[in-house]
């Protein structure tokens, strides 16, 4: 265990406005701050920061806590490892601990795996073995400098080529099958995972290498064969090439859907490209994206499927604030084929026209409709009004009412009558969504959205919560609470495991800043601690009030479950009739 004093002098270095500030945009709001939520996507801000307590608390998803709680969830760390990762940051040294984590060690143990076996494909590419790998990619047109900087590697058809070269570095078999690079095989043993393929390092903004991506040079298995998740790579949360494309002067980004692409497009002269890594864009990916770019070419393949993910791409970025242009290929199918046909001048060029949301948006429509027909023509204008009403800048609405309004050769006012209608019906229902969004009355916490057991006991839970804060603002009411509820009286899981290391510290006499017990609360309770803190100023703490969350809670006892009430007597069942019958006299 760290010291107290060591934890609050971390605290006292790591300011959480100026941490939060590193992930979030913050705006001062009198005693607080607020920003979107990094945990959750959403429009207007329901994520606050309290500078006096230095703790967060988003009222959207629940999420809170101190400023270690927030290292944890938006860098994925145990606590532990978010400690170390702050000490880090403001120059302290974590005082050694024995019960140092294995997993940080096996972390590590991981990362030298991945970084030997990167090193190992890679000689093998550049030796005699691989020799028709590198031609494949010689052919394909990667040239010798793009294949040393992407550490391209080939993995041999062998099924115990790496295992054994990595076990004469020293590394286990247990290591190997937890890196992913071996699995185990029926006999105990472990064998290669990757065979006969071009191998692609995926290289995180670190530096480390944390996971692989590899092609199949024959037809046996699947044509991209990539790591799983490990314990240093989620596949959601990473892209492939953002170790280069961070650094790049480029303005934005480009995101392309493979590897060759993006090598593709390096080599072209663009290395600003990123890709995902074998799954469709995910939200982690687009606000990963958001931290390094505030604008983004999407280059997907032109096929079908690469449409449809354009277009789900498109809603995503809109989600998390990237501004998106689409890049329209025509005579090739995906970017790589498209600069190997016609070479990186109109590649360059394609980049500089690529056409934004709403031309994508348009040319779809317009495929999708028969504007010659009366029908389609009135179809194709609804969905374009649609499209309209969702533009902001009035210059830019009304560039393409005119286009669109000469195209199907009606007057603009038309058109623009329809999009004012939708507009009213969009701010109404915008007003509706920020009242929802900003009505912080405790029962209502969103927090209960991720805690089916709060939402399900909601008048307990309440009670519960009253009684905590209570006693985080008065710990001297400990001794009347103590009289009248033990911890198995709380009802929500939750709030039963905040009492209860309230209860320890209030019994050794110990503070009870509840904000300082990261280290042996979940991130869930952190979170609720954050909910109570957050919503004090609706809350009153007067032994009265006290008196009556104790009553409240006590009622759960005497509600018996179904099978209870089956099994009484006559006249057990009579009392607890009047029993019902008086609670709900005195709640009306
Ligand atoms: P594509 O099938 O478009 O391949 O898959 P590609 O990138 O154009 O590759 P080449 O040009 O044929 O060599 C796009 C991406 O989808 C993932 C990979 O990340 C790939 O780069 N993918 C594809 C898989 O993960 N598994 C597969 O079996 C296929
Ligand atoms: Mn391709």
């Amino acid at each position: 265990m760290l010291s107290e004093s060591f934890i609050q002098q971390l605290k006292q270095y790591s300011d959480i406005e100026h941490i939060v500030s590193g992930y979030v945009q913050l705006k001062k709001k009198g005693r607080y701050l607020s920003g979107l939520c990094p945990f959750h996507s959403e429009k207007s801000p329901s994520f606050f920061v309290y500078p006096q307590t230095q703790s967060f608390y988003c009222f959207g998803c629940g999420a809170g806590g101190d400023v270690i709680t927030f290292i944890r969830q938006i860098e994925n760390l145990e606590y532990m490892e978010a400690v170390r990762f702050l000490a880090d940051r403001c120059g302290m040294t974590v005082p050694q601990d024995s019960e140092d984590d294995g997993r940080a060690r096996l972390k590590k143990r991981v990362l030298e795996i991945n970084r030997e076996t990167a090193r190992y494909f890679h000689d093998c590419l550049m030796s005699e073995q691989g020799k028709d790998a590198y031609a494949y990619l010689i052919r394909r047109g990667r040239d010798r400098k793009t294949i040393r900087h992407f550490g391209l590697g080939y993995a041999p058809d062998s099924w115990h080529g790496l295992v054994e070269h990595l076990r004469t570095k020293g590394f286990s078999e247990k290591e190997m099958i937890e890196a992913n690079v071996a699995v185990q095989s029926q006999k105990g043993g472990a064998y290669d995972r990757f065979r006969n393929r071009v191998m692609f390092p995926i290289i995180d903004v670190r530096g480390n290498v944390i996971a692989f991506g590899g092609r199949a040079l024959d037809d046996k298995g699947a044509k991209y064969l990539n790591s799983s998740d490990t314990i240093v790579f989620k596949k959601s949360k990473n892209l492939f090439a953002l170790n280069f494309a961070k650094t790049s002067k480029l303005p934005g980004l480009i995101l392309a859907e493979g590897y060759m692409d993006v090598i593709a497009i390096h080599q072209a002269g663009f290395d600003n490209a990123v890709a995902t890594l074998g799954t469709s864009l995910t939200e982690e990916q687009a606000r990963l994206i958001s931290q390094y770019a505030d604008k983004v070419v999407l280059a997907y393949d032109s096929d079908g499927p690469g449409q449809a993910a354009t277009k789900r791409a498109l809603n995503i970025f809109d989600e998390v604030g990237v501004k998106v242009t689409v890049l329209s290929m025509t005579g090739a199918k995906d970017p790589d084929e498209y600069i190997q046909k016609y070479g990186r001048e109109r590649f360059a060029m394609l980049i500089d026209g690529s056409r934004n949301a709403i031309e994508f948006e348009l040319s779809r429509l317009r495929n999708n409709h028969d504007v010659q027909t009366a029908d389609g023509k009135v179809n194709f204008l609804k969905e374009a009004c649609k499209l309209f009403a969702g533009i902001r800048n009035p210059v830019e609405r009304e560039v393409y009412i005119t286009q669109v309004a000469n195209e199907l050769e009606i007057s603009p006012q038309a058109i623009k009558a329809q999009i004012q209608s939708l507009d009213k019906r969009e701010q109404s229902r915008q007003r509706r969504q920020q009242k929802a969004d900003t009505n912080i009355y405790i029962g209502r916490m969103a927090a209960a959205k991720n805690d089916v057991s709060r939402q399900v006991n909601l008048r307990y839970a309440m009670a519960e919560e009253g009684i905590l804060y209570c006693l985080m603002k008065n710990p001297d009411f400990y001794q009347t609470v103590r009289e009248k509820i033990a911890p198995e009286d709380f009802v929500t899981e939750v709030n039963r495991e905040l009492y209860t290391a309230m209860v320890k510290r209030l019994e050794s006499g110990q503070p009870i800043e509840m904000l300082d017990l990261s280290s042996e609360l979940s991130p869930q309770a952190m979170g609720r601690v954050s909910a109570i803190l957050a919503t004090a100023p609706v809350q009153r703490c007067d032994l009265a009030e006290l008196d009556d969350y104790i009553q409240r809670l006590s009622e759960h006892r005497n509600v018996k479950t179904e099978k209870e009430v089956a099994q009484m007597d006559d006249d057990a069942l009579e009392a607890y009739v009047k029993q019902l019958a008086a609670k709900k006299n005195r709640r009306s």
